[in-house]
């Protein structure tokens, strides 16, 4: 499959659909944090819409101490099989020693970027290192890792919009589509 393969997105989540699992992620989350300083590092580039609505969703719930940074791992390139190796692409502009850290990521697939982040966070010592990711592919797990809060299960199909990308496109949808190639 090369990434000039003809395909078709069908939509697989609304964005009625997405706004519900968010809520319910920051639900869940600052039943657990509130009250606390709170840390979400945003995995790029995937995670940037869904980072911005779940700050936005946290807020709502009523945490008020949140701050946002980034850190950039490459899994991909631009097809759409894991190359099974993950680059820290950029850093994080902040300290995050003792420091209570949400790592949001997109997806999980086979879960090599996730240990890969997760070792490399948790070796700069933050008071709690814990992971939300929106979407997950558990048939496609090929390393064995904990992630504490996920939006929703999906089966094993390439997903794009709400930030994730297909070589780049599709990122602006606000829905969750399918691409299906033809
Ligand atoms: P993993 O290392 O295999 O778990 O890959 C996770 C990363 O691959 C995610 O953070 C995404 O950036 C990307 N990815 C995995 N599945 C998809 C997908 O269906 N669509 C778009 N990107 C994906
Ligand atoms: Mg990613």
């Amino acid at each position: 499959m090369n990434k000039h393969s003809k395909h078709t997105v069908s939509q697989l989540i609304s964005k009625a659909d997405i706004e519900n699992i968010v809520a319910s992620l920051a639900k869940q989350i600052s039943n657990t944090y509130r009250g606390q300083a709170i840390t979400l590092v945003g995995v790029l580039d995937g995670a940037y819409t869904f980072v911005s609505d779940l700050a936005r969703a946290l807020h709502a719930r009523g945490m008020e101490q949140i701050s946002v940074d980034f850190v950039g791992v490459d899994t991909y390139g631009s097809g759409t099989t894991s190359s099974k190796k993950a680059k820290i692409t950029k850093d994080l502009k902040h300290d995050i020693a003792g420091k209570t850290v949400l790592i949001v990521e997109d997806i999980v697939d086979t879960g090599y970027s996730l240990s890969v982040l997760h070792a490399l966070l948790s070796a700069r010592n933050p008071k709690s290192l814990s992971t939300v990711a929106l979407l997950s592919k558990d048939a496609r797990r090929e390393v064995n890792i904990n992630v504490e809060y996920i939006g929703e299960h999906i089966d094993d199909v390439f997903v794009v919009g709400y930030g994730l990308d297909y070589d780049g496109h599709y990122r602006e949808l606000p829905y969750i589509g399918v691409v299906q190639f033809l």
